[in-house]
């Protein structure tokens, strides 16, 4: 029996980025049938991995030990009636497994009796031959094949990660995505940079309804939006109200900037991170009720106590409730003098946003280059964490050119690159001479017509970037730029 495994929880057997995958599949190094991996295919083309490192095991034995943590283990576990179905799937799994292995047994008794009948009436020879198929057959039934360990293995690995998460394909966009713990579909594309339609996110408003087209989903939350017959009898559901039970696709419309519309809250302050006299975060929590739904590169407007001014949004999205904002500090902004001498935690901070069009294209694959000039490394921040999240971009090069705040987040710049293959992080010292700068940069992208670049500076370091990318063969469509 071939056992064929999708290539998303291929990536998570093996623990490699979907794009190392791909360049697998793409050099012929690994054999795919219709999206699928078969199993004795993924063990050859990794000899070395480790399939009785059960990771997933030893997180699941690691949460029972904090079992102080009845929450924690209630929060990472799939919602009780969602884990309930996704057992009762696999039971019925095993049971058709067993009825087909029933009924080969059945096949391979019969088989035996019919050569007996055979043989009595042929002749010295034929007996022979039929001896040998026999003794061949009962030879290999009783062997255990060598790498049958392993195969079980893996086989018990996809099987845990299918009762801990269930996979879900958005059409048409082709998103993808993992649902984990008992969140709902719409928090868990969240969590994953997918930016689908929602409004209230907790069952009012209807705008996040979607159409099941394979799988299960169930409903976790009551909902007081009213969905109609006609809309259930097509499989319309609302995502922030339901999990999904098994591997899903579904129908739903991915947000683009212009999609999202205006919104106002009052969030608190959650605390202000100085990295230096002239830059600092301003972390924000928005409200339980109402998060701000956002893309990642756009900005908010700010007020609080009579000063007000729009910032580029730092955190990806894919944070909650969390919002951060680096301002830099300038005698003409007094917003920014207020965030460095007089905000404090719990101060409550008008949000109004969000505004702009810099954001991720991600519908590209192409390799990206982020060029920052100072603190335009705020939005390109959040691209970064956004593009990490939905795991796109072949490669990713971060070139900030600092101003005279310095690389004031440089460690975490570092970190990415230590934990990514395909992140590289080249930081430029503050010079006046941005022209040299960029040339050098410039001179290092034989092929720039492969890439697109993301950049955030002032108007002025903008054009002259934008000048010398396109000159050296950057197509105009593939410069995305934003100004502060
Ligand atoms: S987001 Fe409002 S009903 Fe789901």
């Amino acid at each position: 029996m071939r056992h064929f495994l999708p290539l998303s929880r291929v990536t998570r057997l093996v623990g490699i980025s979907r794009h190392a995958l791909q360049e697998l599949i793409r050099s012929d190094a690994l054999d795919t049938f219709d999206g699928m991996v078969e199993l004795n295919e993924l063990m050859r083309a990794f000899p070395d991995a480790k399939w009785e490192d059960d990771a997933e095991f030893r997180r699941i034995t690691e949460i029972k030990e904090k079992a102080f943590g009845k929450r924690v283990f209630e929060r990472a576990l799939p919602d009780k009636e969602v884990l309930a179905a996704r057992l009762f799937e696999l039971g019925n799994e095993y049971a058709a497994t067993r009825a087909l292995l029933m009924h080969y047994s059945n096949v391979l008794s019969w088989l035996d009796e019919k050569i007996d009948e055979i043989e009595e009436d042929q002749s010295a020879e034929t007996r022979h031959a039929l001896h040998t198929v026999r003794a061949f057959i009962v030879r290999h039934l009783a062997e255990i094949p060598p790498d049958a360990a392993k195969v079980q293995a893996v086989i018990a690995q996809e099987r845990i990660l299918k009762i801990m998460s269930a996979h879900v394909t958005i059409k048409p966009s082709g998103h993808e995505f993992f649902v984990e713990s008992n969140d709902t579909l719409l928090e868990a594309a969240l969590r994953a940079g997918v930016s689908l339609n929602y409004g209230c996110s907790n069952g009012n408003c209807g705008e996040c309804r979607a159409r099941l087209i394979s799988g299960e989903v169930k409903k976790v939350h009551a909902h007081d939006y009213v969905l109609s017959q006609a809309e259930k009898d097509t499989g319309v559901f609302l995502m922030c109200s339901c999990a999904a039970v098994n591997d899903v696709v579904i129908e739903a419309n991915v947000a683009g900037a212009l999609d999202i519309q205006m919104q106002q809250l009052a969030a608190k302050v959650k605390s202000v991170e100085v990295f230096n006299p002239q830059v600092a975060a301003l972390h924000l929590l928005a409200p339980r009720s109402q998060r701000l739904r956002f893309l990642a590169g756009q900005s908010v407007r700010l007020s609080a106590h009579g000063t007000s001014g729009q910032y580029a949004i730092a955190s990806c999205p894919c944070e909650e409730r969390h919002i951060e904002i680096q301002v830099l500090r300038k005698s003409d902004d007094a917003f920014s003098e207020l965030l460095f001498s007089g905000l404090k935690a719990n101060d409550s901070i008008e949000v109004e946003g969000p505004y702009g069009e810099f954001v991720l294209e991600d519908a590209s694959a192409r390799p990206v280059i982020f060029v920052a000039f100072g603190v335009g490394f705020a939005p390109i921040k959040s691209l970064i964490q956004h593009a990490m999240s939905l795991d796109l971009a072949e490669a990713m090069d971060l070139h900030w050119l600092a101003d005279g705040a310095g690389h004031y987040q440089n460690n975490l710049c570092r970190a990415w690159a230590d934990a990514l293959d395909n992140f590289t992080y080249v930081p430029h010292a503050h010079s006046d001479d941005v022209e040299t700068t960029l040339a050098k940069i410039v001179s290092d992208y034989p092929d720039l017509h492969r890439f697109d670049v993301y950049a955030s500076g002032t108007a002025s370091q903008l054009q002259i970037a934008r000048d010398l990318f396109l000159k050296h063969g950057l197509p105009e469509q593939h410069w995305l730029a934003s100004s502060y």
